[in-house]
């Protein structure tokens, strides 16, 4: 039994932090679901300190940071306050993310296009503290254009309207445009990851495509985590991706 293919798999832990911080309660303690990925396959463990701090928190950042020998990759809005946290923790990886208070998830790309000169300087301010910086965008190559423009080394391609296609063509139609942008981004030399509403029944169509070098999957994981335990939550996903039989 061995790799068929080594697609590195990020658990983003928000959810952890969500249940705690609807009751206000000590636990669960999203460095304890850091630590259990890690144990149990993760390559990386995500974040996102969202403007509201709805779930994680900049103390949760701040632990995870110091306990983890994994990655931490950092998903946040390109504001200053952000820009100011990143550089004192310096998590190896930041994930710009768009960002809106009313929203339940992050509900779609972030608009490189139209904000190129500003993410330029954002991200290379992000890139002099040695942080690796991603975008995560729709699979769009005008959005593909700037994020190279931009000088990103890494995208994370959206893959919630993948995950939200109902019919087999819809399904059909998200994958291609998700195959061909991978494989376009990838030609540029930039390192292509994605999430978003993967789970365990959607998530191999995505794991196959050659280019995708790393997922990004939260809320399936830590839902399957009520009934069999995080651990098996992550290496199950991480069998999975991997497609180890
Ligand atoms: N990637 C990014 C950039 C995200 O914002 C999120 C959600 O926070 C995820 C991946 C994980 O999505 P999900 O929880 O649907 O697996």
């Amino acid at each position: 039994m061995g790799f068929e293919r080594n697609v590195l798999l990020g658990v983003n832990i928000d959810h952890v932090a969500t249940l705690r911080q609807q009751r206000g309660t000590r636990y669960p303690e999203p460095i304890q679901a850091a630590l259990v990925s890690e144990q149990s396959g993760a390559d990386a463990i995500t974040v996102h300190l969202r403007e509201d701090r709805r779930h994680i928190q900049e103390r949760d950042v701040e632990i995870i940071s110091g306990c983890i020998q994994s990655r931490l990759n950092l998903e946040m809005a390109a504001t200053s306050e952000m820009l100011a946290i990143a550089r004192k923790i310096r998590p190896s990886d930041c994930c710009i993310v768009p960002e809106k208070r009313d929203e339940l998830t992050t509900e779609g790309g972030l608009d490189a296009h139209a904000s190129v000169e500003y993410l330029k300087d954002y991200c290379a301010e992000l890139t002099e503290s040695s942080i690796r910086v991603s975008l995560f965008i729709d699979a769009d190559k005008r959005q593909i254009d700037a994020a190279y423009e931009i000088g990103a080394p890494v995208i994370e391609i959206h893959t919630g309207h993948y995950a939200d296609a109902t019919s087999p063509e819809q399904i059909k139609s998200e994958l291609n445009r998700i195959v061909e942008s991978a494989e376009y981004a990838h030609q540029l030399g930039i390192q292509v990851n994605a999430g978003h509403g993967l789970d365990y029944h959607n998530v191999l169509a995505i794991a196959s495509v050659p280019v995708i070098r790393e997922l990004n999957i939260g809320h399936s994981i830590v839902a399957r985590a009520i009934f069999s335990g995080l651990g098996k939550a992550v290496s199950d996903m991480k069998k999975l991706i991997c497609q180890i039989t």
